[in-house]
This record gives structure tokens, sequence and C-alpha cells, in this order.
């Protein structure tokens, strides 16, 4: 029995959106007979080809549940038990994930303050020091998140730049690719473009926010520099017994255009979004909208009765900065009734 309503849809998040129809459809082929479990199915046995398809003949992927379990992984993979991670102080490792890297990989993080979420070789500066002092946890992995938490997409270069000088440091690079889809179509570029050739070591592939039911893949793109995955996936429990399930959707996913189509849908939204806002009186667009967040300042009261009739979140408490998300189902009437929804707040209020 359905118990909600399919017709409904806000801007609270990527993720509240549902499972895309074709990504449906294989997991219906997938089922039915039996296959290897833990990995040992030939949907799995595809996805390598699938991955370096992308990423270069190098790329060795490993699906995995969810996006904190691969960023955990990933992490433990390029670290010692003494290492420490350097990110954004908005990263989601810091921020969104409950302590896990900290608690589950044992990893100190070093945070560092950005305006948009984007970190330089000079901001990787603050925290990159201390590397000879044995009372200092030590920096041994830079993560960046493409795209940011705050929207914002680094350019090729900027990552080429971040990779050369973090590696010359002695440290890895990992990109958490929560969003990696958006970027790819906000920047019209392979996926290669800003990370295997860029100098990118490891990468968190997401899927569910661009229209999977759940899963996400650690993908290696230096197997120099990154070791024993297979353990730490099993150990971060996020080792899926029935895999073939996971990698079917990213098969769905990625053997077609089914990614970029979906991410490059939800950033036009965005962009549509952040259109009609602008022309409301009283609201102000805080970052540059380069993927499928738009995030602005707006009178508290007015967002707060806007919520009632739309789901969207706050971003930041303190300030009323709110975040408004579009998905790969977000329509054309969804935005142009949100954006008239906000001006008649808008104008209640005066
Ligand atoms: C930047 C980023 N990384 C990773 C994740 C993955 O999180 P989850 O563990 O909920 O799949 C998210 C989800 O919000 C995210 O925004």
């Amino acid at each position: 029995m359905r118990r909600h309503d399919p017709e409904v849809r806000g801007f609270a998040s990527d993720n509240y959106a549902g499972v895309h129809p074709e990504v449906l459809t294989a997991l219906a082929l997938a089922n039915g007979g039996h296959q290897g479990s833990y990995g040992g199915d030939v949907y799995t046995a595809h996805l390598q080809e699938v991955f370096r398809g992308h990423f270069g003949p190098a790329a060795e992927v490993f699906p995995a549940f969810n996006g904190t379990g691969a960023n955990v992984t990933s992490l433990q993979a390029v670290t010692e038990r003494w290492g420490a991670v350097i990110c954004a102080e908005t990263a989601h490792i810091n921020v969104d994930e409950c302590g896990a890297p900290e608690r589950m990989g044992g990893l100190k993080l070093l945070t560092v303050p950005t305006p948009d979420g984007k970190l330089t070789p000079e901001l990787i500066d603050l925290q990159a020091f201390g590397f000879d002092d044995e009372h200092r946890a030590q920096p041994q992995v830079v993560s960046i998140t493409q795209t940011t938490e705050l929207g914002t997409c680094y350019t090729p270069e900027e990552i080429k730049a971040i990779c050369d000088h973090v590696h010359q440091l002695g440290m890895s690079v990992h990109l958490d690719g929560a969003r990696i889809a958006n970027a790819a179509a906000s920047l019209g570029l392979p996926l290669a473009a800003f990370t295997t050739e860029a100098g990118v070591d490891i990468v968190s592939f997401g899927g569910t926010k661009n229209g999977l039911m759940l899963g996400e893949c650690v993908v290696v793109l230096d197997p120099g520099r990154v070791r024993a995955i297979p353990h730490l996936r099993k150990m971060s429990m996020q080792l899926a017994s029935k895999m073939r399930f996971v990698s079917v959707q990213f098969d769905a996913l990625l053997s077609g255009d089914l990614w970029l189509r979906s991410a490059s849908h939800a950033n036009a939204m965005a962009r549509r979004l952040e259109r009609g806002v602008r022309a409301v009186d009283g609201v102000t667009v805080t970052q540059r909208v380069e993927s499928n967040a738009v995030f602005a300042l707006l009178p508290r009261e007015v967002s707060e009765r806007l919520q009632k009739r739309y789901r969207f979140y706050f971003w930041n408490q303190s300030t009323g900065e709110v975040r408004w998300m579009c998905s790969f189902d977000t329509t054309e009437q969804d935005v142009d009734g949100f954006t008239a929804a906000l001006a008649e707040e808008m104008t209640a209020d005066a």
C-alpha cells in the first residue's frame, strides 16, 4: 500500500528523491537465479570495465553501501595509525558523519575554514606542517569534495594544483564525489579530466544522490598509493553480500548517459531556481550556483512560512542561510511553483 504522494517534491535534499525508473528496471533485470555473493557476480565483474572506461585502465572499483562508509574506507586506505586528514571545515566528513572518520577510522581531521568549500594549496598549508613532530598527528591525505558541500565546483586546474602540491609534500588526495556527476555536468568534461588526469588517488563515487536506490563506490585511481581496500571495506561494514544489486545500479547509471543526463538536469533546475529567486526582492544568493544547490539568505520568518509549503533546510542556523537542492526528478513546474510561493511569502511579510 502506497503511503506517500508521489507528486510531492521539495528542495530539501537530492536524497529525498526516489529511484530513477531506469535503475529500477535494471534492478529487476538483475534479479532471479543465483549469483556469487560478496562481489563474485557478473554485474560486479562488468563494473570494473565500466569504471575503467570512465577513469582509465588503472582504476579499480569497490562497491559500498553509502557515502560515509566509502569515505571512511578510502581514508583508512591512504593513512597509517598516526595519520591525519586535512579537509575543509565544511567537509561532509567533518560535519555530517557523526565522527565516523575519527571513531571508526581512528583518523584525526585537521580542518581549514574556506569561504566557498574549496581548498587551495595555500589553505592546505595552514595544516600541512609538523611532518617530523612526533607530537602531531601526521597529515597524510587531503580530502576535497567535488562538487563541494556549498555547491561550488573545482576546475581541473585547481584540482591538479592541489594534487601536485599535496604529492610534493608526500601526502595523498582523496576526492569525496558524492556529487561527482554534477561536477562533470557543470564542467562539461569527462570524469577522468578532473580526477585521474589531475592526479587524484582515490574517489568516493556517489550514486545515491543521482538516482540510485543506494550505493556508492570506492574507486582507486593510483593503486601504488592505496592499500588493503578489500579488508578495510569489510571492517568498515561496507561489504554487501548481495553486491550484484549495488553493482547493477552503477551499470545502469554509467554504461550509458543516465549519470550525465540526470546530473545535467538537476544542475539546470538549480540554475532556473537561481534565476527565479534572484528576481525576488529580499533574497541574496550566497554561493556561486555551479551544481544542483542554491544557497540563499532571506528573512527567517519567510523561510519558516515557506517551509510549511515546501521541504528545505536551514544550512546555517545562526545566519538563517538556507540550502535548496534540486534532483534528477525536479521539474520546471516545481521550480516555478517554489519561486512563486517564495515571492508570495516575501510580500506577505511586508
Ligand atoms: C559531500 C557528501 N559526502 C558524502 C555523503 C554521503 O553520505 P551518506 O553516508 O549519507 O551516503 C553526502 C551525503 O549527504 C555528502 O553530501
